[in-house]
């Protein structure tokens, strides 16, 4: 083949997936659901089958329409992608390409840093400060796009409201995005998000399935945003990106609160126990707003190896941008003893 990939690509440093132990419990390594999806989500994915036939709804409307109501905000305001990721893609490609500038932590979300360098686009990456984004830094960067990630990944920390209200009005990027795949297990989530500026359209929210509704297998995410970055986007967008099962499981984990409700109390025990055990094995961690918790671990590589050993997956610091840690999912009881045991 003669044929060669656009020059910028060579520089891309291809995403590198979280591994899967042998057993389920001892994955702890791409923070999933150790809860599964809701009893009600398997049916309605079985239900789907009926309909495999059809072309998915392009727009996911019985889906954009109850979010709509839920978040309080126009359903033209939300967009549908096939997990958050696509929709980074997406925002990359509409507002990043050919020079376009993007802001973001160091470490950054993978994704936002791929699909940033994918479109052609250029990244300023500022250092978090104690764990956290360093705002006021990154409000100085004059860019397109600043991707604020709150919680963060992998630190686990989160910025209130007001610092990013305050970063909003004061950032000299042209559009703040706002990454909410975590706030579920934050401590405040209604406190802390910025929806009510997304429904302002003075930000763009993003938000996934993937975590607390245990749906990481079946990709869908939604963007919350002023109408005319929404219409943007669809204009862009591969019309059946969000397949008819992912639209149907998505509805039923929306419309199953008790399940959410019982991921929420069983990552937030379970979080202070996983601390607790890491602490006692004699590593410092860092405290955490998500379902994983990051442990500073000098013996890095050596520790992954161990815990691999042992059946037990953890994601090493140096995947994630963060070289001398390790990020541990927070697992279910039998993951908590099966890591006791390795440790
Ligand atoms: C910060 C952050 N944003 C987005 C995602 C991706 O979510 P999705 O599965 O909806 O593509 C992840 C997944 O790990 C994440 O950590």
């Amino acid at each position: 083949m003669t044929v060669a990939a656009r020059p910028w690509l060579d520089q891309i440093e291809p995403y590198r997936p979280g591994r899967h132990a042998a057993t389920l419990e001892g994955s702890m390594a791409s923070n999933e659901s150790p809860l599964g999806a809701s009893g009600a989500v398997l049916e309605a994915v079985a239900r789907s089958a009926r309909s495999a036939h059809h072309y998915p709804d392009p727009l996911a409307d019985e889906l954009r329409s109850e979010l709509a109501v839920l978040h309080d905000v126009d359903a033209d305001q939300i967009l549908v992608g096939n997990g958050s990721d696509e929709l980074i893609y997406l925002l990359a490609l509409a507002y990043l390409a050919h020079g376009g500038h993007a802001v973001c932590a160091d470490p950054a979300y993978r994704i936002d840093e791929i699909s940033t360098q994918v479109v052609g686009g250029r990244l300023t990456k500022v250092p978090l400060k104690d764990w956290a984004h360093d705002l006021a830094t990154m409000a100085r960067v004059d860019a397109d796009v600043a991707y604020v990630v709150n919680p963060h990944n992998p630190a686990g920390t989160v910025r209130p409201l007001q610092e990013l209200e305050r970063f909003v009005t004061e950032s000299r990027s042209r559009l703040v995005v706002v990454d909410e795949a975590y706030i579920d297990f934050a401590d405040d989530p209604a406190g802390m998000t910025a929806l009510p500026l997304a429904a302002e359209g003075r930000a763009a929210v993003l938000r996934t399935f993937s975590k607390i509704h245990g749906l990481a297998g079946m990709r869908v995410g939604y963007l919350v945003a002023d109408a005319a970055v929404i219409a943007t986007l669809r204009k862009i967008r591969a019309p059946f990106s969000v397949g008819t099962a992912a639209q149907a499981a998505a509805l039923a984990a929306l419309r199953d609160p008790g399940h959410t409700q019982a991921v929420r109390n069983h990552t937030l025990r379970h979080r202070a126990e996983l601390t607790r055990l890491l602490q006692e094995a004699g590593y410092a961690i860092v405290p955490s707003q998500a379902n994983f918790v990051l442990a500073e671990a000098p013996d890095e590589s050596e520790l992954v190896e161990r815990l691999w050993r042992q059946g037990v997956t953890v994601r090493p610091g140096t995947a994630l941008g963060m070289p001398g840690t390790v990020r541990v999912s927070v697992p279910s009881s039998a993951g908590l003893d099966l890591l006791r045991a390795a440790l």
